[in-house]
């Protein structure tokens, strides 16, 4: 009796084993059948090789040649909420022209669950019609898949899914003579049904010919400590230096980079909204919340109970779209440094040890934490419009504030803040934990001098082999000095 159960156990255990294993082959087979890599450069000998009585149609024989993913079997019919930004467009919600006659250049594009955002360099489009194109993973456009949609907010376009589709472009009617369009440029993805991280920042845009290496470090490290993971930086422009600890942060997975290249030689302020745009695209579906601030504000938690930035947005229910902060501006005296030169300096350097003089706090140009699903355009500061349903919140100042370290340059946007009667009344303020101080001190320190603390190679590090091997050609040819040149002990 018991042998006889024993061995119908054993065969249903046998069968399900041979069902998984089938299932698993069939999907498999699924995946991977339609994964056929022809050889695109000879496409000739590609169609040699099928046979005259089954021709096979054009579109299918490309659709063969790209691989079928499951992820990408979504076709939408519709952009949501798109009567809503067509209702906003006709009120001009959110409408800001800065710069009239620029280039439409494709900047970047991400792929969601239902629908998919392209965003450009122009901030002359708002409202206007455009072409969505999609293009399958040889870059040849799908067929029949077009679609009509329009620009909102001002350098973004929604356009909905189509099954296969890897590169997107957009196509501007130009009097009469058909879209015209421009080389596509891939999708990020963003298909996630859950966004990767809880928390990231986009940070403002960095560009002029402050040196940015020591800031941007520290600006990092900041934000690391009170929680963050994750980053999106913006480049207009930086010098060879700076961007080496961008290069760094990017090594270790910790920021995005978004490289804005227009036809103009100077891309300053005046852009900035390029940048807002892009990182609120960029975020969707991969952050539930951003910090949207500049590499010169650092988001500090006042409250000792609370250690981090999510802890601080636990209480927000669903509905809370947006969390206000409040800014201290620091007057920053001073330019950030050249190069690096040693500890000492940084340690005198880091803006949070050098700076202290402080306004009161203001609500004036709050800066605000959002949730990138529940916006629908984004403004400098705080959301232009958000969907409805959601609400924005405020953190009491003595909670949380952003302490803002401002140039006391002339020649900048909003110069003259210096006797601007909401700032005026200046006193010197300490950082308020200074034991989160050392530990930030000691992070940026650690991190700039892996980057930035370099040395000379010595010959005497070079092997007797190549050394002989390459002798022949001039000792001239190493980039090496020999110790008793550098006095260098290493
Ligand atoms: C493919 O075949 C056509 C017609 O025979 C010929 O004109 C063309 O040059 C060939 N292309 C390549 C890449 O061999
Ligand atoms: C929207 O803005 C445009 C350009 O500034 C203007 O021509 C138009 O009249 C505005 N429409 C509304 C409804 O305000
Ligand atoms: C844009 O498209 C809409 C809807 O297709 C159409 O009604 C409108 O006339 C178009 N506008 C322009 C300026 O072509
Ligand atoms: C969610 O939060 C908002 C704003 O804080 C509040 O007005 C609302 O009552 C809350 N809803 C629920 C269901 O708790
Ligand atoms: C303010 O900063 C100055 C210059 O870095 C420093 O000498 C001074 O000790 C600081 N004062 C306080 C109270 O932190
Ligand atoms: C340093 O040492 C190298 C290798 O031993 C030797 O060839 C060279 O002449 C020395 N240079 C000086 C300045 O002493």
């Amino acid at each position: 009796m018991i042998n006889q159960y024993r061995n119908i156990v054993k065969s249903l255990i046998l069968l399900s084993v041979i069902g998984f294993i089938c299932l698993n082959l069939y999907f498999y087979w699924k995946d991977t059948v339609p994964i056929v890599y022809a050889k695109l450069k000879d496409i000739n000998e590609t169609t040699r090789n099928l046979s005259p009585s089954t021709p096979y149609p054009k579109k299918r024989r490309k659709s063969m040649e790209c691989p079928s993913e499951l992820w990408n079997q979504v076709h939408t019919d519709i952009v949501p909420n798109e009567d809503l930004h067509l209702d906003w467009i006709q009120k001009n919600i959110s409408r800001r022209d800065n710069i009239m006659e620029s280039q439409i250049r494709l900047l970047t594009a991400f792929v969601y669950p239902d629908h998919i955002s392209i965003t450009t360099t122009s901030q002359r489009s708002f409202g206007q019609n455009v072409s969505c194109m999609y293009y399958d993973c040889l870059r040849e456009e799908i067929e029949n898949s077009r679609y009509e949609s329009v620009f909102f907010p001002m350098n973004v376009i929604r356009c909905p899914r189509r099954i296969g589709a890897k590169y997107v472009s957009i196509g501007l009617e130009e009097n009469g003579n058909g879209p015209k369009t421009q080389e596509p440029i891939p999708m990020i993805y963003r298909n996630f049904e859950t966004p990767p991280h809880q928390i990231s920042v986009c940070v403002g845009p960095i560009y002029g010919l402050e040196n940015r290496w020591l800031q941007v470090a520290e600006f990092i490290e900041h934000y690391k400590l009170i929680g963050v993971r994750h980053f999106y930086f913006t480049i207009f422009n930086i010098n060879e230096y700076g961007r080496k600890i961008l290069d760094e942060y990017q090594r270790t997975g910790e920021i995005e980079l978004t490289v804005i290249q227009s036809e103009y030689q100077n891309v300053d302020w005046q852009f900035h909204l390029l940048q807002i745009n892009e990182c609120h695209q960029r975020s969707k579906h991969h952050s539930k919340w951003v910090i949207n601030v500049d590499i010169d504000e650092r988001l500090v938690i006042l409250d000792p109970k609370i250690k981090s930035v999510l802890e601080l947005l636990n209480g927000y229910n669903d509905t809370v779209g947006e969390v206000g902060f409040a800014i201290r501006r620091i007057q920053k005296t001073g330019q950030l440094p050249e190069k690096y030169e040693s500890e000492e300096q940084i340690l005198s350097e880091m803006e949070f040890l050098k700076y202290n003089v402080s306004s009161p706090v203001t609500w004036g140009a709050y800066k605000t934490i959002y949730r990138p699903e529940k916006i629908a355009a984004m403004y400098y500061h705080w959301a232009y419009q958000r969907y409805p349903g959601t609400v924005a919140e405020y953190v009491k100042s003595d909670v949380a504030l952003i302490r803002h370290y401002r140039t006391t340059e002339s020649n900048i946007l909003g110069s003259g803040w210096l006797s601007d009667p909401n700032y005026a009344s200046f006193s010197i303020v300490p950082i308020e934990d200074p034991k989160f101080g050392e530990k930030l001190a000691k992070a940026v320190l650690e991190k700039i001098k892996y980057v930035y603390d370099q040395r000379d190679l010595n010959c005497e590090e070079i092997a007797e082999v190549p050394y002989q091997e390459y002798k022949e050609f001039g000792h001239d040819i190493f980039n090496c000095r020999f110790r008793n040149e550098t006095g260098d002990k290493r």
